[in-house]
């Protein structure tokens, strides 16, 4: 089988490596790949968004499977377009892919279908937002509705900090469009989880439970981040949370959607909040997360290609075998990041004799056989263990084998 994986992150190298150790699979194409996927399989030099290029090279090439990473190609309909041309493509349509790229679609389909979430009211007017945040209790969340990189919510510990929000998102378009409607949304406190499910119209197969931690620094202090680190599984989330969360968050939204006759088919993210209250969902996403994937899929015994192909013919698979222990993921990035920050830096990874430890690369590139800094996120450091102590070791052991001028990364990665 030849597989197309839309991306070029951690995410994507993870979802390669796996799915290389599947006897189902002949060759890899990745999109456009990084410095770490050309040793797995070939990287073509086409943009995630490029929709029109990437269907040619799927026909060209005759693909016959397409896993896409990121949201962005998601939202702008690849999967429409592909299947269009009858070609097999995991991830959900435009419609669907909804979820997340339009946080309002989110909350009117959770409120609608009874999904527990945070209180909150949609604007399309700066003067609206305005009076209803004069009289909001703090903390207050804004986020701007459509897709932000991540970074289009914000907790908001002041009124003056609520106000200058919305006026960077609605009148200064922090964020383009995606700030043409904001969600203004109760905070909620409790200990965060990202629980992945495969979704197939009503069918669910939830993963193990994961945990990113978004902020740069120790502590969870600083500005948001794509991710600086991520383990699962969760500690205090047990199978019947998990059975719990199924019934309470996933079913729901799955009926509800086919209810709107915008039926789900990849995978489905939800990012909660665990409050005292019960689980909550602060977001959907429609697509793997990044760096949660690269925690998950080492724990992962069963043959992903497998599950994937499975759903895309229509036999659901029933359940996924993990093995035990845990894998802690510790992010390496450029000096700068997530604001500005240099590339081209070249990069030493050091062999470090320990099967524990895996090394997926994210923003890398092979120059001259020389491997460089191509990106804010450079390279992920993975670390498996029986114990979530010994997981926590071998991905710090990882990270000490690798160098780069102004390499950081969190030194307290997992904050359980
Ligand atoms: N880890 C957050 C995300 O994938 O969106």
């Amino acid at each position: 089988m030849k597989v197309l994986i839309i991306g070029g992150g951690g995410r994507e190298h993870t979802l390669g490596w796996k799915i290389s150790q599947s006897s189902e699979v002949d060759k890899i194409f990745f999109a456009p790949g990084n410095g770490g996927t050309s040793d797995i399989g070939e990287n073509i030099d086409i943009h995630p968004d490029d929709i029109n290029e990437l269907l040619k090279f799927a026909q060209t090439n005759n693909i016959d499977l397409t896993i896409v990473g990121p949201e962005i190609p998601l939202s702008m309909g690849i999967a429409d377009s592909f299947r269009a041309k009858g070609l097999k493509i995991f991830g959900p349509t435009r419609d669907a892919a909804q979820l997340e790229s339009s946080k309002a679609f989110a909350k009117e389909m959770m409120a609608k279908y009874g999904v527990p979430t945070g209180r909150y009211e949609i604007f399309d007017d700066y003067n609206a937002a305005r009076h209803y945040l004069e009289k909001h209790s703090l903390p207050v969340v804004v986020k701007a509705s459509g897709l932000a990189a991540g970074k289009g919510a914000i907790v908001c510990m002041s009124k003056e900090e609520a106000f200058k929000s919305i006026d960077e998102i609605m009148q200064q378009k922090k964020f383009g469009e995606a700030g043409n409607v904001v969600v203004i949304e109760d905070f909620l406190s409790g200990k965060e989880a990202s629980i992945l499910a495969f979704l197939d119209g009503d069918r669910i197969l939830p993963l193990i439970p994961s945990q990113d931690h978004k902020k740069i620094y120790d502590g969870d202090k600083g500005p948001n981040t794509g991710g600086m680190g991520a383990y699962a599984p969760v500690i205090g989330i047990g199978a019947s949370d998990i059975e719990y969360i199924k019934e309470k968050i996933f079913k729901p939204t799955a009926e509800g959607m086919l209810k709107q006759g915008i039926p789900f088919q990849g995978i489905l993210y939800a990012g909660l909040m665990i409050t005292k209250e019960g689980p909550e969902v602060l977001e959907f996403n429609v697509r793997f997360g990044d760096p949660e994937t690269q925690a998950i899929l080492p724990l992962m015994k069963s043959d992903l290609m497998k599950i994937i192909t499975e759903i895309m013919d229509g036999k659901f698979p029933e359940n996924i075998e993990w093995a035990q222990g845990y894998a802690v993921c510790v992010v390496a990035v450029s000096q700068g990041y997530p604001v500005k920050y240099e590339k081209g830096k070249s990069i030493s990874i050091k062999e470090v004799d320990n099967n524990n430890i895996i090394i997926f690369h994210a923003g890398t590139k092979k120059q001259d056989a020389q491997l460089r800094t191509s990106g804010g996120r450079v390279l992920n450091s993975v670390g498996i263990d029986k114990t979530i102590e010994n997981a926590k070791k071998n991905a710090y052991q990882g990270i000490t084998a690798i160098s780069f001028e102004g390499m950081y990364y969190r030194k307290d990665i997992p904050v359980i």
